[in-house]
């Protein structure tokens, strides 16, 4: 087998939001490599162009909260690509703040981006999805999404409500598209540099999970390319927890 055949993105299109940084930038690396056109998408202009720069592959700047912005960017990059077989929704934010002391501010703020950003991609991809037999979107919850955790009650709501979207969606959209989500433990990231920077907060965070270590970018990355190919064909509906054995405790 030749190194192009080996490629499980090849030809592929894929968009993936929160491109600019962490695990949205590794996994557009990723494809890029398996052989996929990535269009880059992020609020982060800066960070956004260094990126896609870095990959040759086309960026568009947006706030996915924005849904006519949602709606103008999607359709630039299905025209760019010549079309958008996959999503990839890894653009989040995390707000940790007892619930006596959350701000309603800060709550919507969470499900605006971290739910309804999603669903706006999504709405605006699906006149392209729909044209390809087999399509995929992969959501980016959170291990938030299974169970409670200090602190976590807006991020929580809005990462298990990212669950259940992508559950009912994937009823809705199947055959031809499927619909996972990953659901990452503490995975080293600019997210939670407030943690890992910290040696020990480190050491209790890795202590707490059965394979003892946090998270890369490349073990989501991996778990991403997994369901953007054919490798997950006959999976759909589901939550993956790439969290070093944490959740099922
Ligand atoms: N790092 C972790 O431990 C962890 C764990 C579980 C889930 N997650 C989730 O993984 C995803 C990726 O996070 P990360 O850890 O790579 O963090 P990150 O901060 O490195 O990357 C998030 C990206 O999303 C972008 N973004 C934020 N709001 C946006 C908006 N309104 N419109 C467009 N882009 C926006 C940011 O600019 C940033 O580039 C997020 O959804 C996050 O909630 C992270």
């Amino acid at each position: 087998m030749d190194a192009v055949t080996e490629q499980k993105l090849s030809g592929r299109k894929i968009l993936v939001t929160g491109a600019a940084s962490g695990m949205g930038k590794d996994i557009a690396e990723l494809f890029v490599t398996e052989g996929a056109q990535v269009a880059l998408v992020d609020y982060n202009a800066a960070g956004l162009k260094a990126a896609a720069q870095a990959l040759g592959m086309p960026s568009w700047a947006c706030d996915v909260t924005n849904r006519e912005a949602v709606n103008a960017t999607v359709a630039a990059a299905g025209e760019g690509l010549g079309g958008i077989d996959g999503i990839v929704n890894a653009a989040g934010i995390l707000d940790i703040t007892p619930f006596v002391d959350l701000d309603p501010a800060s709550w919507d703020r969470m499900l605006a981006v971290n739910l309804t950003g999603p669903f706006n991609v999504i709405k605006a991809a699906l006149p392209f999805l729909q044209g390809v037999p087999t399509a995929t979107i992969v959501n980016i919850a959170s291990v938030s999404a299974l169970m409670p955790m200090p602190g976590t009650a807006g991020y929580s709501a809005s990462k298990a409500g990212l669950t259940m979207l992508t559950k009912s969606i994937a009823m809705d959209l199947g055959p031809t598209i499927r619909a996972n989500t990953i659901c990452p433990g503490v995975i080293r990231t600019e997210m939670t540099r407030y943690l890992w920077e910290n040696p020990e907060h480190h050491e209790r965070a890795a202590e707490r999970v059965a394979l003892k270590r946090l998270g890369n970018t490349a073990d989501v990355s991996r778990a991403a390319l997994f369901f953007s190919c054919e490798d997950s064909g006959f999976t759909t509906g589901t939550e993956l927890p790439v969290d070093g054995g944490f959740s099922w405790r």
